[in-house]
C-alpha cells in the first residue's frame, strides 16, 4: 500500500481536479481506468459479465464501480460503500449577466447549505458542464473549467457597515452577486460566447460550437494545503465529501485479493438526494438488479453484504466545545468516526458499528464515535436512504472535520489515511468478516 505522504499528494490532486461533481466523476473514472476498470454504459446490453472490474456513470456526476471475483450468479455478498460527489456552493443562473456601475456581474443560485460568509473576498473560478451543437447540428456535452480566478464577491467595507462584526446577515439575492469583469457598455456581453471561447480553448474540435445550456458552479481557485506547525491539518474546498469519494475509489481499486465489492458515489446529497443520480433515485437498485437479475439471489447477496456509508463528521471545535455532547468529542487525527443516532438519521447499529471497528483495528487505524447533542438537530447522509432503499445492513462513518460546508474546510492530515486503510481492509475481507452476526432466537 502507498505511504501517507503519497496518499496526501494523490488526495490533493484528486480534489483539486474536481471543482464540481461532474469533474469528481471524471477524476474517479480516470483513477479506476488506471487500475484496469472497464467502463460500461447503462444504455448498452452487458450480457454475462466475466469476473473483473467495471464502472458506470450516470448524468456525468454519479458513479458506481464494482469488482467481481465470482460469477454474479453465485450469490456471494458484496463489500459495499457509498459517498457523495457534490458540495454546497453557488450555481450560475441560466441568464446570469447584468451590468451595474461598469461591472459585469454573474447571477448565482445557492446550491445546498453552504456557509455563505467565507465566499466573500475569495478568488473564484467557474467549472461545470456545457451542452453544445456541432456545425452539423449534433448535440454534444463537455466539462469545462476556467481554472484561473475569474470572479470575486467583495465584502462591504467596515466603514460602510459599522455593525458588520456583530450583526451581519447575508441576503442571498442582493449581497451574493460576484463581479466578473468591467465594461464600458451598458448591456452585458453574451455569456454563451464567453463559454464558447473557453470550450474552444479546452476542446479545439468544439471551437465553432454553439453553446445551448450549462450546469456551472463557482469554486475557490485556491488549491488545498497542508497547514499547522507540524502539518497536522489539511485545508481546502469540498473535503466533504471528496475526501471520502477518493478513499472509496482507492480502497476498492487497491484491495488485495480482489473480492466482490461495489462503491456508489452519488450526486445531489446536499440537496436531499431526490434525483435521477441521487441516493433516493434508482441508480444503485438498477445496478444491483442488473448484476443479480434473479430476485432471490439478489436478496441473498444483499442480506449477507455490508454497506459503509462514508461522509465527514463534525470534529469538536476547541472554541465551541459546548456544541458537542460532552462524552462524544471526536478530535482531528484520531481516526474515522462511527456516527450513531437513535432516530435513524444515521443507519449505524451495534452490529454494523462492531464490524467497522474490526476493520479499523485490523488496519491499525484508531476510530471514534459521534452522537449529536439532544438539543441540536442531527444531520443525515446517504446511509439511511440506502439502508432503507435496498435493505442492506449499514454503518455511517466519516473523518472528523471542522468548518463543514465552508468554502475552505479543515480536516486532520492523518484521518483520510486512517480511513483509506480501514476501507482497503474492508474491501479485502472474507465473506464471513463482513457479515452481521445474528442473535440466537
Ligand atoms: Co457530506
Amino acid at each position: 500500500m502507498q505511504q501517507h505522504s503519497q496518499y496526501l499528494d494523490e488526495l490533493f490532486a484528486f480534489i483539486n481536479a474536481s471543482p464540481t461533481a461532474f469533474h469528481a466523476a471524471a477524476a474517479g473514472a480516470a483513477l479506476l481506468r488506471d487500475h484496469g476498470f472497464q467502463r460500461l454504459h447503462e444504455a448498452d446490453a452487458w450480457g454475462d459479465l466475466d469476473p473483473g472490474a467495471y464502472f458506470v456513470v450516470r448524468n456525468d456526476a454519479s458513479l458506481i464501480a464494482f469488482t467481481l471475483a465470482d460469477s454474479p450468479r453465485s450469490g456471494q455478498p458484496l463489500r459495499m460503500a457509498g459517498a457523495h460527489t457534490d458540495s454546497p456552493g453557488l450555481k450560475v443562473k441560466p441568464n446570469p449577466l447584468q451590468v451595474r456601475q461598469g461591472c459585469v456581474q454573474l447571477g448565482v443560485e445557492v446550491y445546498g447549505g453552504p456557509l455563505l460568509a467565507p465566499w466573500f473576498d475569495r478568488d473564484l473560478s467557474i467549472a461545470g458542464r456545457v451542452s453544445w451543437r456541432t456545425g452539423q447540428g449534433a448535440l454534444q456535452c463537455s466539462l469545462i473549467d476556467f481554472k484561473r480566478p475569474v470572479a470575486v464577491i467583495p465584502s462591504l467595507a467596515i466603514h460602510l457597515d459599522r455593525e458588520a462584526n456583530s450583526k451581519r446577515s447575508i441576503d442571498k439575492q442582493i449581497d451574493l452577486v460576484p463581479l466578473l469583469m468591467q465594461t464600458p457598455e451598458s448591456s452585458p456581453p453574451d455569456f454563451k460566447t464567453i463559454l464558447q471561447r473557453q470550450l474552444g480553448l479546452q476542446h479545439p474540435a468544439a471551437a465553432d460550437a454553439e453553446i445551448l445550456d450549462f450546469d456551472l458552479f463557482l469554486y475557490d481557485a485556491q488549491p488545498l494545503a497542508q497547514v499547522g506547525l507540524n502539518g497536522e491539518f489539511i485545508t481546502g474546498a469540498r473535503l466533504d465529501n471528496l475526501l471520502s469519494c477518493h478513499a472509496l475509489l482507492q480502497g476498492l481499486a487497491s484491495a488485495k485479493p480482489r473480492r466482490n465489492g461495489l462503491i456508489v458515489l452519488n450526486d445531489h446529497e446536499e440537496v436531499g438526494s431526490v434525483s435521477t443520480a441521487g441516493a433516493l433515485g434508482t441508480f444503485l437498485n438498477d445496478m444491483l438488479q442488473r448484476l443479480f437479475p434473479e430476485p432471490g439471489v439478489r436478496q441473498q447477496v444483499i442480506a449477507g453484504s455490508l454497506f459503509v456509508s462514508v461522509d465527514n463528521a463534525h470534529a469538536v471545535h476547541p472554541n465551541f466545545v459546548g456544541k458537542h455532547d460532552p462524552e462524544h468529542l471526536p478530535q482531528l487525527n484520531q481516526g474515522p468516526v462511527i456516527k450513531m443516532n437513535a432516530n435513524q438519521r444515521y443507519a449505524t447499529n451495534a452490529l454494523t458499528a462492531s464490524l467497522f471497528r474490526q476493520f479499523c483495528q485490523k488496519a491499525g487505524s484508531p476510530c471514534q464515535q459521534f452522537v449529536m447533542r439532544n438539543d441540536l438537530a442531527c444531520g443525515s447522509t446517504i446511509g439511511p436512504l440506502t439502508a432503507a432503499g435496498i435493505g442492506v445492513p449499514t454503518v455511517d462513518v466519516g473523518v472528523p472535520q471542522l468548518a463543514m460546508h465552508s468554502i475552505r474546510e479543515t480536516a486532520g492530515s492523518a484521518d483520510g489515511w486512517h480511513l483509506l486503510r480501514a476501507l482497503t481492509t474492508f474491501f479485502s475481507e472474507t465473506d464471513e468478516a463482513i457479515r452481521c452476526p445474528q442473535a440466537a432466537l
